[in-house]
């Protein structure tokens, strides 16, 4: 076995059903697995991996096994962590895992410290901090060919590097492609983080006041859901167009400030810092639920919120109860941290099967191409985009037209217009 820090070895059974559970809604994966096994693009590569280490994640890292690759793999998220499947990865698939359900920050950087002790060659990251702890360390990163970025907020973070300057390597953003950001974003994290909600406390969501914050691909995928479920949904936007959006979706849009009052549970899901912030804690209904869905913590501001109160105390499991100064009582989910890995279990199979494709057809990318690669941030090439999307529909069954002869000169013509 080879190095490892998981909660218990005694799970990994239990994860191994799991992730088969998981694998038979990756049909994607499973037929590039295939090809993997019997091609090996991917021998002989170290490849650190940095991730929501749940049965989908699982099911990747022996795609890339398969493909000839030495995986370690660290959490992305100190709450995100299934540790049965921490467990059969270890004890199944020989990986060497760094990943704890709960652990604390110092721990959480210490997991990916060990990662990036097997030297990568290829990053694998989910929010970017894989990436800027490697830039901490001194040295030029010669060995690292490339990596690839899983998620909008690390997108971000790494165009800014790139902008700075700063980045040392070229990646792969991952989170931009198609099959990633129209599906997983929307539909995954729409379904997954009402599961979260629902999980942690049981409320009937029909006849509730749901304000959300940010109308990106995942917030409108929680709108639509909340609707979905008889949900009266209130989305609070910065940016005018999506703004707009969010109107002509049939949604209500109103500043947080004017929000707050109403809503009788937040999800936030901007990327950005205090979101729901000490103003709006003030003017918000007793008993309103907070949670966030988004990749970071910081969009609660929760250190103001546990300055307004008198006493914080857990009512359930990932429920945490702020009884403010004046009497009223606020509750948060999970944290703060994203309740669709905290208090459930991620996106289900079926839609990581198309982002984790990407992941693994990028990693296989960067092999035959990242030497001719700038220190920048490039597009999952379209080809890889519309292959999966050809494969998801192959698996489901469902076929397609295709343009004839005479309808491609058409798109192709400018002449003809009646
Ligand atoms: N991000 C969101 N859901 C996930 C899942 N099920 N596995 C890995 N990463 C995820």
């Amino acid at each position: 076995m080879r190095k490892s820090h998981i909660q218990d070895i005694k799970l990994a059974q239990m994860g191994r059903l799991r992730m088969e559970w998981a694998a038979r809604e990756m049909p994607v994966l499973r037929h590039i697995q295939k090809r993997f096994a019997a091609e090996k693009p991917l021998k002989g590569v170290r490849i650190a991996a940095c991730l929501h280490v749940t049965s989908e994640t699982a099911n990747l890292m022996v795609a890339l096994k398969e493909g000839g690759a030495q995986v370690t793999l660290c959490a992305s998220n100190p709450l995100s962590t299934q540790d049965d499947i921490a467990a059969t990865l270890v004890r199944h698939q020989g990986l060497a895992v760094y990943a704890i359900k709960g652990e604390d920050k110092k721990t959480y950087y210490r997991h990916i410290a060990s990662a990036l002790d097997c030297r990568p060659q290829i990053t694998m990251d989910d929010g970017a901090d894989l990436v800027s702890t490697l830039h901490e360390r001194r040295g030029p990163l010669l060995e690292v060919l490339g990596g690839t970025e899983e998620t909008t907020t690390g997108v971000i973070r790494l165009r800014a590097m790139e902008k700075a300057n700063t980045l040392k390597y070229p990646i792969v953003a991952v989170n931009d492609a198609k099959t990633k950001h129209f599906f997983d974003n929307r539909y995954g994290t729409g379904q997954s983080t009402i599961d979260g909600i629902l999980r942690s406390t049981n409320i009937l969501l029909a006849g509730k006041t749901v304000v959300i914050a940010g109308y990106g691909w995942c917030g409108r995928g929680v709108a639509t859901r909340a609707r979905g479920m008889g949900a009266r949904v209130l989305v609070t936007e910065v940016e005018p167009l999506r703004a707009l959006e969010a109107k002509m979706d049939g949604f209500e849009v109103a500043p947080m400030q004017q929000a707050a009052r109403q809503g009788d549970l937040f999800i936030t899901l901007t990327g950005d810092v205090a979101v729901l912030d000490v103003g709006h804690f003030k003017a918000m209904k007793d008993g309103a639920i907070i949670s966030n869905s988004g990749h970071f913590n910081v969009e609660i501001n929760l250190v103001g919120l546990k300055k307004l109160s008198r006493k914080v105390r857990t009512v359930r499991t990932f429920v945490e109860e702020y009884t403010l100064r004046g009497g009223k009582k606020l509750f948060v989910l999970g944290e703060g941290r994203l309740i669709n890995l905290a208090a459930a279990e991620g996106h289900p199979a079926s839609v990581m099967d198309m982002s984790f494709a990407n992941q693994a057809l990028a990693a296989e990318y960067i092999l035959k191409n990242g030497r001719q690669f700038s220190r920048k941030v490039y597009p999952v090439p379209e080809e890889i985009d519309a292959e999966i999307a050809r494969l998801k529909l192959k698996s489901m069954g469902i076929a397609i037209d295709a343009l004839t002869l005479q309808q491609k000169k058409y798109l192709n013509s400018w002449e003809e217009g009646t």
